[in-house]
Parts: C-alpha cells; sequence; structure tokens
C-alpha cells in the first residue's frame, strides 16, 4: 500500500518527468522512503527529503537522496531553500503545514504538488488556517491535487511489474520498524506521530 502510494503520487499525481527535481517530506517513513527511489529510478535530477533526525537525515543519503533536512533544525523554507537552489517541480507532501508552504515558495512554474498526506495537522487543536502563500499557486500556474490511493487500484498491476524488477536488481530498498504485540499497536500507532519509526512501522502479532 504505502508503495503503490509513492508509485501514483509521484509518476502520476505529481506526473514527474525525468530531469526534474523532487522534493518529499516524512521521507524516511513509509510511503517518503519509497518516493524518493522512486523519482530517482524514474529519471529524477534531484531529490530531497526532509525528516525528524539527524539519523533520519543519514538514513535518506543511504536511499540515494541527493540532499535531506532534519526539519527540527531550522525553518523549512531556509533548508528547501538550500538543498534545492534551483527549485522544485514535483513535491510529494506527506506533511502539510509548513512543509507545503516551504513547498509553494520553492516550486518552479507549472509545478506538481501531491497532497498525499498532511500528519503534522492531523492532531492540531483547531484548525490551522491554509498556506499564507498559496497566491503563490496561481503566478506559477502550478496543480494541487489531493489523492487516496484506494482509487489508483488500475496502477497496482504497473507498480508491481516495475516494483518487483527493482526489487530482484537491488535497486530498491525498505526498512520496517516492527513493534511486538497487539498489546503494543497504540504505543506503534503514537510511535508514528511521534516518528519512532523508520520505514514502515508493523506490529507482530
Ligand atoms: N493519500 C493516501 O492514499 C495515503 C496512503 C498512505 C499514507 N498516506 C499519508 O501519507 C503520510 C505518510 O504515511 P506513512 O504511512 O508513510 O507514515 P510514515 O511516514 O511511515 O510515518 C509518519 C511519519 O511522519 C512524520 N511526522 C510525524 N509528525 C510530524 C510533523 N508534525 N511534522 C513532520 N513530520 C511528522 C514522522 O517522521 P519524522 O521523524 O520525520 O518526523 C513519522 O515517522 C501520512 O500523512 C499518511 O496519512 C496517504
Amino acid at each position: 500500500m504505502p508503495g503503490l502510494t509513492a508509485y501514483v503520487g509521484i509518476l502520476d499525481i505529481g506526473a514527474m518527468r525525468p530531469g526534474e527535481a523532487v522534493f518529499v517530506s516524512a521521507a524516511a517513513g513509509a510511503v517518503g522512503s519509497l518516493a524518493g527511489q522512486i523519482a530517482k529510478l524514474r529519471g529524477a535530477s534531484r531529490v530531497v527529503g526532509s525528516a525528524g533526525s539527524a539519523a533520519k537525515v543519514e538514513y535518506l543519503t543511504k536511499l540515494g537522496y541527493d540532499a535531506a533536512f532534519n526539519y527540527h533544525d531550522a525553518p523549512v523554507r531556509d533548508q528547501l531553500k538550500a538543498a534545492a537552489p534551483d527549485g522544485i517541480d514535483v513535491y510529494l507532501d506527506n506533511v502539510g503545514g509548513d512543509h507545503l508552504e516551504a513547498a509553494l515558495s520553492r516550486m518552479r512554474p507549472f509545478g506538481r504538488i501531491a497532497l498525499c498526506g498532511a500528519i503534522s495537522m492531523y492532531n492540531a487543536g483547531r484548525q490551522a488556517p491554509g498556506p499564507a502563500n498559496l497566491p503563490l499557486a496561481i503566478g506559477k500556474q502550478l496543480t494541487l491535487r489531493g489523492y487516496l490511493v484506494g482509487s489508483h487500484e488500475d496502477r497496482r498491476p504497473d507498480f508491481l511489474a516495475e516494483m518487483a524488477q527493482w526489487l530482484r536488481a537491488g535497486r530498491i530498498r525498505f526498512d520496517e520498524t516492527v513493534v511486538d504485540g497487539i498489546a503494543h499497536a497504540p504505543d506503534a500507532f503514537l510511535g508514528l506521530l511521534r516518528g519512532d519509526n523508520t520505514g514502515k512501522m508493523l506490529v507482530r502479532l
């Protein structure tokens, strides 16, 4: 499921073409870790990721991300500007909030933003205002499109065929964070919101 979400987000909703620059947030998670690798394998010129710790930033470089930053270190907009000085064409948004706002500022004309998730806003006490710089989408003629993976089952055969080739060839790395026992399922779920996981968070029964 996260793999198909990443595949559809980068290739269909983001409509990434070879030579384009890509930004992925929550990049060390289940969707994000695959999204960056898929973008590279499909010819992205530069892939930038953000994550919540130094260890995750290092992990992203092992996945082949060209640049990565810890969003706790400094404002996202400043770090994204440094990591993608020439701008970005596709943003896979898993986070919303400050990440979406920073991406809007860095998008190149006719860029595409795939709205996959907004995890920074799931527990917000009150509804946060939308990105203050949304009007940039007009002048830059951007596309912002939300999607649900369940509506893209038609792409599963293509995804499975391509991913199987990459896996066989050792070109994709995937990692899992495993929590033992159903009794710890709530901890695992809360852990997702705290960033305890690298790759897919799983509960082993
Ligand atoms: N549209 C769809 O069909 C679809 C399908 C699957 C998932 N999703 C969405 O895609 C996103 C990723 O899902 P996933 O299953 O791959 O989860 P995940 O990335 O494996 O886990 C969530 C990660 O989000 C990060 N995070 C938590 N709070 C954050 C905050 N306030 N700001 C920035 N990052 C934060 C944490 O990593 P850090 O340590 O980096 O903070 C955490 O590890 C979620 O928003 C999910 O709801 C959408």
